[in-house]
């Protein structure tokens, strides 16, 4: 059990949407001060990006060493390339210590050599100190998470229940701020309005606007939509991080191969490289492309190294760039990458031996819903919104400014379930108002689902040709005239259709790319993630 953030003396009840890292630590916490919660996950409460998460979690346990803290306070800031809140990054390494003690507390088995940490080295880290569970660090913390929520008394675990809207003043309740939420129950196909005190948006991000992404299928931006329906303001939304190391499959969701990997010595190479490479007699570094846009290489922060990819293979016409890996130690490489040496295997493929096939994919949300510093959700990116927080992949903090820094995403999680935890322990509401019930009047179950996956395949294609890692003005304009008219055929079916699944989601991307379009073309600089060739 995590240790409790602080002492309750109203029991209220919170409902936490999204079962990845954030939602459940925030469940135990607030569990652990006496609260009710509630929390309710698309999938199975395991299917989550975390559960994805191959490379680590940064942090410096030590708190007392100023130097390591201040260290990795730098890196954060030049890979957020001059737009990252320093208060927040400061609170959050000051604060990871602490955070990565309660995962451990909870049974997270992290890596050891020895007595010590294991520690590893991802783009743009200066040092190593990255805690990880050898390339499956995300389902580590997932087990350990899901199996202390399973045997708490008061959380409540909703699976297969998806999000729909929230509920405020505008539909009825008396009070200011969110009340309650409406969910869709997958298995029966029921609309149910539940209750709540408290509402935590903890649903990660929207990879699968993009044809390609590492992100699991319950990544559709659901939570940010709805909140953005709510009135909460977004930001950043032009920040959108392409993972550079992909598999080159034809999967839509394509496997990850962890910036670990280069981080211990993988190396990135086109054609040419490869094949300048194999002549000579000299270590792979020396023949990568990623040398033309940065001195660090292949382990340069991921926006430039993602971009690097992106260009070579315009330029050359390759499918994929290729990741070397046969001048490292395979034994080491085996022992440390178990996952990525089966997937390979699988392709008939060997880790320290053959060249792996990548290309970028659509990997994390940078931006995301505007919150202070406990996590409270904002409305004119000012005021907060009674009852409502942000936490993990949903919420822009300002942590990651332009581009994030690898494995920042779970640390930054867990400070933040934490400070939203403590911010609502110290000031519960405790109202229990009843909420409306769905009205559902005037509409019919959906026949047909064809419109919609051929709108889905349409707005995919949208964000993968003009909304990508290079843009352009003229592409931008394009994806927002698409992106209308995909908005106004989704909503006439959603104004006569019984919810489903795929209108939900489908809903929930066009409102978020239509955030991440509009974001895009209102910046007149080139920074971090977001690249318009014409601002050149
Ligand atoms: C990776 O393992 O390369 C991904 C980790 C992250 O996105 O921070």
């Amino acid at each position: 059990m995590l240790p409790s953030a602080g002492t309750s003396v109203h029991m209220a009840k919170v409902v936490i949407v999204g079962s990845g890292i954030a939602g459940l630590f925030a469940a135990l916490k607030l569990e652990a001060a006496g609260h009710e919660v509630n929390v309710i996950t698309k999938q199975r409460p395991q299917d989550s990006s975390t559960n994805w998460a191959q490379g680590g979690i940064a942090g410096i346990l030590d708190k007392t060493d100023g130097e390591a803290m201040q260290s990795h306070i730098n890196d954060t800031l030049l890979s957020g390339d001059g737009i990252c809140d320093e208060v927040i990054v400061r609170c959050v390494v000051e604060e990871a210590g602490d955070r990565i003690r309660d995962l451990l507390a909870v049974g997270v088995d992290f890596e050891k050599e020895g007595e010590d940490f294991h520690l590893v080295k991802e783009g743009g880290h200066s040092e190593r100190r990255i805690l990880h569970a050898k390339d499956a660090t995300g389902a580590e913390i997932e087990r350990a998470l899901n199996m202390a929520v399973a045997q708490s008394r008061n959380i409540t675990m909703s699976s297969h229940t998806l999000g729909v809207d929230l509920i405020q003043r505008v539909h009825g309740v008396p009070k200011k701020g969110v009340k309650g939420i409406w969910c869709l129950c997958l298995d029966s196909g029921e609309m149910k309005a539940i209750p709540a005190d408290a509402i935590l948006i903890a649903t990660g991000g929207c990879g699968h606007l993009w044809e390609r992404t590492t992100n699991p299928s319950v990544s559709t931006g659901d939570g940010l939509a709805m909140a953005v329906r709510a009135g909460a303001s977004n930001k950043n939304m032009a920040f959108f991080q392409f993972h550079p190391t992909a598999l080159m499959s034809r999967n839509k969701t394509p496997f990850l191969i962890t910036e670990a990997l280069r981080g211990e010595g993988g190396v990135l190479l086109d054609d040419d490289g490869l094949i300048n490479y194999r002549k000579g007699d000299d270590t792979p570094d020396k023949h990568s492309f990623t040398l033309e846009f940065s001195d660090l290489g292949s382990l340069a922060t991921r926006d430039i190294v993602a971009r690097a990819c992106d260009q070579r293979m315009k330029v050359t016409g390759a499918d994929n760039v290729w990741l070397i890996t046969d001048h490292l130690d395979k034994e080491k490489l085996r022992n440390h990458f178990p996952n990525i040496e089966s997937k390979l295997n699988e392709y008939n493929l060997s880790l320290g031996v053959d060249p792996i096939p990548v290309a970028p994919a659509a990997h994390y949300m940078v931006g995301g819903l505007s919150v202070d510093i406990n996590a409270r959700v904002l409305q004119n990116n000012a005021d907060p919104i009674p009852g409502l927080y942000g936490i993990g992949e949903v919420a822009c903090t300002g942590m990651h400014g332009a581009n994030r820094l690898a494995s920042n995403s779970l640390l930054e999680a867990i400070v933040f379930a934490d400070r939203a935890s403590r911010h609502f322990i110290s000031n519960p509401i405790n109202e229990g108002e009843s909420v409306p019930n769905w009205r559902a009047d005037g509409t019919h179950r959906l026949i047909e689902h064809a419109p919609l996956v051929r709108d889905l395949e349409t707005l995919r294609k949208t964000m993968t040709d003009d909304v990508g890692i290079v843009r352009s003005f003229s592409r931008l304009n394009r994806a927002k005239r698409m992106l209308d008219l995909l908005e106004t055929e989704v909503d006439l079916i959603w104004r006569k259709s019984i919810p489903t699944r795929e209108l939900i989601e489908l809903r929930n991307l066009v409102e978020v790319a239509k955030q991440i379009t509009d974001d895009a073309m209102s910046r007149t600089e080139n920074r971090g993630l977001h690249y318009n060739k014409d601002l050149i």
